[in-house]
């Protein structure tokens, strides 16, 4: 036997009995003719006493151990006299008999501390190392906690959870796939999925009535905090619902997660926010409502007095920042700076603070009056101390987009954005399409086997671009959780939404012919929703990023450091499976 015990698992009223331990060597201090050794493993500590005076030949044998040393050791459980209130088994040390090196460790490129020295590349290199660290193991931990409780709800509701494959078709809507050759079907390729979203639906054909899978997505698109190229949802789907049935019964999951997991009761039933509305005033589809700052139009009060800025504005908005008036001009100029990044690319900004006694003083006072200024901290509600900050543009949506990073980094810097805070919302009458620029086309907003609003159907013919969806995202503190929608279970709207999106009759047949003919054996009417696993970790954990819950995550070149992957083939591979790579320069062109 390995271990008696675990190295979490001691107390003082284990004290007097004989113990086995096995785990890795956090340090080793030489104290006077003492030498102790914090052994690890993943429940905990447990500090080891070596004396030199009763077993000189096990101290040297201790005193040359190196970190992450793995060993057995067999001895004592003594009460401490210096006892460690930090430690769960602070209380006692082991009195050692025997130590056994299992396996020596050369030096770990970083220490494997809650504070680790290593960066971020080395530990990615070594992620085996970092998993064995406090901070990154209580991720997986409570990872693990979450999918179990979100069994538990699911199965209690009656849910079946059911594998879909992971080599499927490609399909042209949605993000880039990732795309598998295959061997034996020469020169054609299988796609990862990127949702199960049309398999759940088939299930429904199928009469499975309820379905939920924790499920492995893959999405070859632009990496950023909250996004991985291989994630997981928790997908799930229901036959004969409406879209309050869905809500109810995946907002209960939420408040479930959040009472298990968090020990946060929410009580009240969670703000529902039409699209238009997170648009108008946040700026968002996923507004953090853990503050205010809610936008206010200015065009009626700014427009027409000769700032020509604002007199060719398609769009004047901005947001008052309690108590900022203080704010220093170096602050405001790196305000300015932070908007004009070329990744916000807003053109500058205009400030006005609102002095003790109630006059307003801004950065554009000889184009305005002091009744303009009035008019404008009125529309504010802005108050002696508060700041007022403004951007204008010629494009509304991009000026609301800009604004809306202006207010995030406003609540970052007001310290209005409190990991322990939780904001939850539903935003909901999504549109059904948005237009696409690049493809110059309507592309499904959410997907294109969203419902549109049944009373949005006739415009269908006439303005497209005004219908919306029956869709709804679970927005939790700027984060989008969560989304689904309410699906078209007939071949022919179907059919017509494929149309819509600039699919010819044959194409729509080719891509998703599977689905639009089992529309035609009896399909339920039928919704559901996926929620982002690793999102919802994160934010229970308090991440900035969701790799810190993804035991092997990717870079953000989508790059897998430790495996080295992705990596060339070799030629016989190509080969099996004919495939000719492009000369350099052909790839470069
Ligand atoms: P959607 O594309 O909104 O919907 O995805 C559902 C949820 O999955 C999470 N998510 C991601 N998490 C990490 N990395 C990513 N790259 C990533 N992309 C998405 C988000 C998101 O809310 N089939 C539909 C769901 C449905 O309609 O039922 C779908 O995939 O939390």
């Amino acid at each position: 036997m390995y271990r008696t015990n675990t190295c979490g698992e001691l107390r003082i009223a284990d004290a007097g009995k004989e113990v086995t331990l096995a785990g890795w060597v956090q340090r080793v201090r030489k104290m006077g003719g003492m030498t102790f050794l914090d052994l690890r493993d993943r429940y905990g500590i447990t500090q080891i006493v070596f004396n030199n005076d009763t077993d000189a030949a096990l101290c040297e044998q201790a005193n040359h151990l190196g970190r992450e040393f793995v060993v057995q050791v067999t001895g004592n459980v003594a009460e401490r006299t210096a006892k460690n209130p930090n430690l769960p088994t602070g209380d006692v040390e082991i009195i050692a008999t025997s130590l056994k090196v299992l396996n020596a460790s050369e030096v770990p490129p970083f220490t494997i501390e809650d504070e680790s020295d290593g960066g971020d590349d080395l530990r990615m290199k070594y992620r085996y190392l970092d998993l064995r660290r406090n901070p990154v193991r209580r991720n997986l931990e409570l990872r693990h906690c979450m999918t179990m409780e979100v069994r538990r709800y699911l199965d209690s509701k009656g849910f079946l959870e059911i594998e879909t494959p992971m080599l499927v078709g490609s399909t042209p809507e949605g993000a880039r796939d990732f795309v598998v050759p295959s061997r034996m079907n020469p020169g054609c390729f299988y796609a990862l999925p990127q949702s199960p979203q049309t398999l759940k639906q088939l299930l429904m054909v199928s009469g499975m009535d309820r379905y939920f899978q924790i499920v492995k997505c893959f999405r070859d698109e632009d990496l950023r905090a909250d996004r991985q190229p291989e994630f997981t949802q928790i997908d799930c789907e229901m036959s004969f619902v409406e879209q309050e049935d869905v809500i109810s019964l995946f907002e209960g999951m939420a408040k479930h997660l959040f009472k298990e997991l968090r020990g946060v009761e929410l009580t009240e039933p969670f703000v529902r926010m039409p699209w238009s509305e997170a648009m108008k005033y946040y700026g968002s589809d996923k507004p953090d409502l853990r503050f205010g700052m809610k936008f206010v139009e200015l065009m009626d009060i700014m427009k027409g007095s000769g700032f020509s800025v604002f007199d060719d504005a398609a769009y004047i908005g901005g947001i008052c920042a309690k108590g900022a008036a203080s704010y220093t001009r170096k602050q405001l100029d790196q305000l300015t700076d932070f908007v004009k990044r070329p990744q916000i690319g807003a053109k500058g900004m205009v400030y006005a603070r609102v002095e003790a006694d109630g006059s307003v003083k801004s950065s554009v006072d000889k184009f305005y009056s002091q009744e303009t200024l009035q008019k404008m901290k009125e529309a504010f509600g802005a108050e002696p101390g508060d700041l007022i900050l403004i951007l204008s543009g010629d494009d509304a949506m991009k000026t609301r987009k800009q604004l809306c990073e202006l207010r995030l980094e406003m609540g970052n810097r007001l310290g209005l954005r409190d990991k322990n805070k939780f904001a939850c919302l539903w935003v909901v009458d999504f549109p059904m399409f948005e237009w696409s620029d690049e493809e110059q086309r309507l592309m499904a907003m959410h997907h294109p086997f969203t419902h549109p609003k049944d009373e949005d159907i006739p415009m269908l013919d006439t303005d497209p671009a005004a219908v919306r969806a029956d869709a709804y995202d679970m927005v939790v503190n700027g984060v989008e959780v969560g989304g689904g929608s309410i699906r078209i279970h007939d071949s022919e709207l179907q059919a017509k939404m494929f149309e819509i999106l600039g699919f010819t009759p044959e194409k729509a047949q080719e891509q998703f012919g599977f689905l639009m003919n089992a529309f035609k054996f009896g399909a339920p009417p039928h919704g559901g929703l996926a929620y982002g696993l690793d999102r919802w970790v994160s934010l229970f954990a308090g991440l900035d990023s969701i790799r810190d819950c993804i035991a092997f995550p990717k870079n953000n070149s989508g790059r897998d450091v430790m495996l080295e992957a992705p990596a060339p083939l070799d030629q016989k591979q190509l080969d099996e499976l004919q495939l000719e790579l492009a000369p350099a320069e052909e790839k470069k062109a």
